[in-house]
């Protein structure tokens, strides 16, 4: 099935493809794992990782999608009719984006949750009631389980981004995703930058960019390229349908090559602004060796530091309003994956599509939200829910669709295929053609089961 709608603009598919890939997984995930990786080791790595890996990959999806012009199933039926079964790799990676999307929705709630708690400044009001005054790190710990594992107000907030995806989602295409893209991320850039020279003027900036920018080659060893490779993914959206989908959007005139590594490149952009935000601040704080890890950064380590700098509640709520906007338009691709599925699959109108795809995460981010709080003592395999669902999705389906997304376009779809698509059917020259298929075709799918052994070692 061919699909009429398309971007508006150059700038707008740009701003929507970077808006799905940049998210918390460059203000969050990767701090955390070059601190746990040896610092500028892991960004070399990883830099090698987006270009040798990421870019490659990402040209594979742009030509399935806009190639196969329907959802992430559908595409697989328009290149090989032939080829029977193989929709079930896009439809693994629909599983894998919603199941993502239950509780990346949660955590987007969270950082609603934050900002409003900035702007009123109850984050960094002491609690007057107790006699000793905790020490700050383990009053934002305390503040942090206060907010997130509580029921009713993680619930509202969860409620409210699923509402605000309602809305942007119902507008359609261009819009919803493309308009909300291309005001949303101009702010999360001029945000990043503000905050990026706010740091950088610290007074132990220099020693923070030391570790971030010096690498310590002593420090390299199989589990850094595993991470480095698995952080690549996840920051890149790959292998989760939604570059597929969004691609099915892109004019014909598009170049695939250039759009991949436009787009790359900014990911890569903002996740270093992010460390040579993060890195200088910690270290001016005598924060250095504080658990960077996930939640603990954004929601224990950075208020601390906001605590110690001057327009505490301004800068505060300036970084959750930045997080949430890179969260939200995340959050807004990973559901058009599986709005795109029902109005191709079961040809619904968009209302009807968005709202089946919507309603149900009511229920399924609630029972996320509260497996963190009051359900907490449920858990599957030693895990809560919220656990579960994300070690399944993020360390088995996405690289397992990673390996089967690259078969497929490296061994199933015809090679002209793949060649037309990077080319425009010939009207441009693609340099690039003969090793992008080569990587896709025997590197990437080798690298990525790398990543999914690693996980049973
Ligand atoms: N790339 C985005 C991020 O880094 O947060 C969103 C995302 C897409 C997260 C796909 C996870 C994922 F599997």
């Amino acid at each position: 099935m061919s699909q009429k709608i398309k971007f508006g603009s150059k700038i707008g598919l740009i701003a929507a493809t970077v808006g799905s890939a940049v998210g918390l997984g460059n203000v969050w995930r990767f701090p955390a794992e070059t601190q746990a990786n040896g610092g500028a080791v892991f960004l070399l790595i990883y830099i090698c990782c987006v270009f040798l890996l990421g870019i490659p990959v990402m040209t594979a999806e742009f030509s399935l999608g806009r190639g196969g012009a329907s959802d992430a199933t559908g595409v697989f039926r328009n290149v090989t009719p032939d080829r029977k079964g193989w929709w079930m790799v896009g439809a693994l990676a629909i599983l894998a984006s919603y199941l993502i999307l239950s509780f990346y929705m949660v955590v987007s709630g969270w950082t609603l949750e934050y900002l409003f708690q900035s702007i009123t400044g109850n984050l960094y009001h002491a609690d007057t009631s107790t006699a000793s005054f905790p020490a700050e790190e383990q009053l934002f710990t305390d503040r942090m389980s206060q907010y997130i594992s509580g029921t009713y107000r993680p619930l509202v907030m969860t409620y409210i981004m699923l509402a605000a995806n309602l809305v942007v989602l119902l507008k359609g295409v261009q819009k919803g995703i493309e308009k909300m893209s291309n005001i949303m991320m101009p702010i999360l850039f001029i945000l990043l930058v503000i905050f990026c020279a706010v740091s950088l003027s610290l007074p132990k900036a220099s020693e923070g960019v030391a570790f971030f920018l010096r690498p310590d080659f002593s420090a390299v060893n199989a589990g850094t390229v595993v991470n480095a490779l698995g952080q690549a993914f996840f920051s890149l959206s790959l292998a989760m349908g939604i570059l597929v989908t969004y691609a099915s959007y892109y004019p014909a005139d598009t170049k695939l090559t250039r759009t991949a590594v436009t787009v790359s490149l900014l990911d890569l952009g903002v996740a270093i602004l992010m460390g040579l935000i993060i890195f200088p601040a910690v270290m001016t704080f005598g924060l250095a060796d504080h658990n960077l890890a996930g939640s603990a950064l954004v929601f224990v380590t950075l208020p601390e530091i906001f605590a110690q700098m001057g327009w505490t509640q301004f800068w505060s709520a300036l970084f959750f309003l930045l997080l949430a906007v890179g969260a939200f338009t995340s959050t807004i691709s990973l559901a058009e994956v599986s709005v795109a599925f029902m109005e191709c699959r079961f040809k619904m109108s968009r209302v009807k599509a968005v709202i089946s795809v919507i309603a149900p995460l009511f229920v399924l981010s609630s029972i996320c939200s509260l497996s963190v709080g009051p359900w907490s003592s449920f858990t599957i395999c030693g895990m809560t829910i919220f656990d579960f669902l994300d070690t399944i999705a993020t360390n088995i389906m996405l690289p397992l669709g990673g390996i089967l997304l690259c078969i497929y376009m490296g061994w199933i779809a015809p090679r002209k295929f793949f060649k037309d698509e990077l080319t425009n059917h010939g009207t441009l020259t693609s340099h690039v053609f003969g090793l992008v298929a080569f990587i896709v075709k025997w590197i990437a799918p080798l690298l990525i089961a790398l990543i999914l052994i690693w996980q049973f070692l």
